[in-house]
């Protein structure tokens, strides 16, 4: 809208500049009002839905306007049935960023798969398993999602966590000759009490990268269950690659042990970088060599989701903190630009207030655009952790 970032226009960024804080930085007690009812946080912005789509719109940019960003955010296309992607892709949902639920919901031809985070498998001492967590299913949405998500068949795959396991509850797990059959049948029996299509299980990475073996094992065991009871099968795994470029807490080897067993690997390729050194959330180069070294045969991805992250991450001189779309849209309202590195091919940008100096690293239309275009050309699906966390007008690019 504004031409920022366009050198010959110095003297109108200077003007616009000065004019940005006093439009979004600032609240005047009349617009407090409107402040409280709109969640984004800016005076006035456009909403979906409309007619044309964010490349139509021009917006997939390098050179986006923080002005942009805000303004334009909310406005999705209506054509909210018709994918743009032709590989799988799975939507994580969190109680805790409620507004995911509605994404799922407007979206959801958009998605194969949904995965909403509710459940925990459990063990007790006398080595038998429960399911925790079934108070949060809501049979409701999950008939609406299904119910409007008919041409692309969405499934429903919560995500199982094994959740407060010690070691010693891994090691009976592992040892004994009962009890990977209790665990299985647990889980078969829950996910059809329930009517869900599938599971999204995630234990892998809970062992520091101990035990893969075993781990291999069990994998196959379930997947064996969950194949002759009809359910999908996926299974979330760290990074091959650490953002030193060193081993992960998986390698090529696991991979081809458990291919056969799983219907869909879902790769935690963001958190590349930390408080303790900040930076990109997911490197676009860091993320093919982690396709790439779990699998160098494009033919073999087929079961590959790649993940993305539509949260971003918040740096100060003493920490940092993960950022969410509204909170995300309220600091850039204090931004003056926003920058590309091509490099990691993500958009950053700077704030100084009283608060201090933040840095806030951020998925954009074009980062996100980029990823789509790298997963077609490895051949590899797309996993989203968390529909709750991004911008309604991301999923145009879906
Ligand atoms: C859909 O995909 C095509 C081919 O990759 C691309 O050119 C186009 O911009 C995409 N449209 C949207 C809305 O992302």
């Amino acid at each position: 809208m504004w031409p920022l970032h366009r050198k010959p226009y110095t003297l109108l960024l200077t003007i616009v500049v000065l004019i940005i804080p006093l439009t979004f930085g600032t609240i005047t007690p009349s617009d407090k009002k409107a402040k409280q009812k709109d969640p984004a946080g800016s005076p006035s912005f456009k909403k979906g839905p409309i007619a044309e789509n964010v490349v139509e719109r021009g917006l997939v940019t390098k050179s986006p306007s923080p002005f942009d960003i805000i303004y334009e955010s909310s406005a999705y296309c209506k054509k909210t049935s018709e994918r743009n992607v032709t590989r799988p892709v799975l939507g994580y949902v969190t109680p805790w960023n409620n507004h995911g639920y509605d994404v799922a919901k407007t979206f959801s031809n958009k998605f194969t798969m949904i995965s909403p985070v509710w459940l925990q498998v459990k063990r007790k001492p006398a080595g038998t398993y429960y399911m925790a967590g079934t108070h949060d299913i809501d049979h409701e949405w999950v008939r609406e999602v299904r119910k409007r998500g008919k041409r692309s068949g969405v499934k429903i795959v919560p995500r199982v966590l094994f959740d407060g396991w010690t070691s010693d509850d891994f090691y009976a797990l592992f040892t004994s000759g009962t009890e990977p059959k209790e665990l299985t049948k647990t889980l078969v029996t829950s996910l059809k009490a329930y009517k869900f299509d599938g599971v999204t299980l995630e234990v892998w990475s809970q062992l520091g990268g101990q035990a893969r073996k075993a781990l291999q094992m069990l994998v196959k065991l379930l997947g064996e269950a969950l194949n002759k009871a009809g359910l999908t099968f996926i299974l979330v795994i760290p990074p091959p690659l650490t953002n030193q470029g060193k081993p992960g807490m998986i390698e090529h080897e696991d991979l081809k042990a458990m291919y056969s067993s799983v219907d869909y690997f879902s790769i935690m390729t963001y958190d590349y970088s930390s408080p303790e050194r900040p930076g990109a959330n997911s490197p676009i180069k860091w993320i093919q060599k982690c396709i790439e070294t779990l699998t160098p045969a494009k033919s073999d991805r087929e079961k590959f989701l790649i993940g993305l992250n539509f949260y971003g991450y918040q740096y100060t001189s003493t920490g940092g903190h993960p950022i969410f779309g509204n909170e995300y849209l309220e600091t850039l309202s204090k931004a003056k630009t926003i920058e590309w590195s091509e490099d990691v091919e993500e958009h950053f940008f700077e704030v100084k207030d009283k608060d201090g100096k933040r840095t806030i690293f951020y998925p954009t239309l074009m980062s996100i655009r980029r990823r789509i275009k790298l997963a077609e050309e490895l051949g590899c699906g797309l996993a989203i952790w968390e529909l709750g966390q991004g911008l309604d007008y991301f999923y145009d690019l879906l």
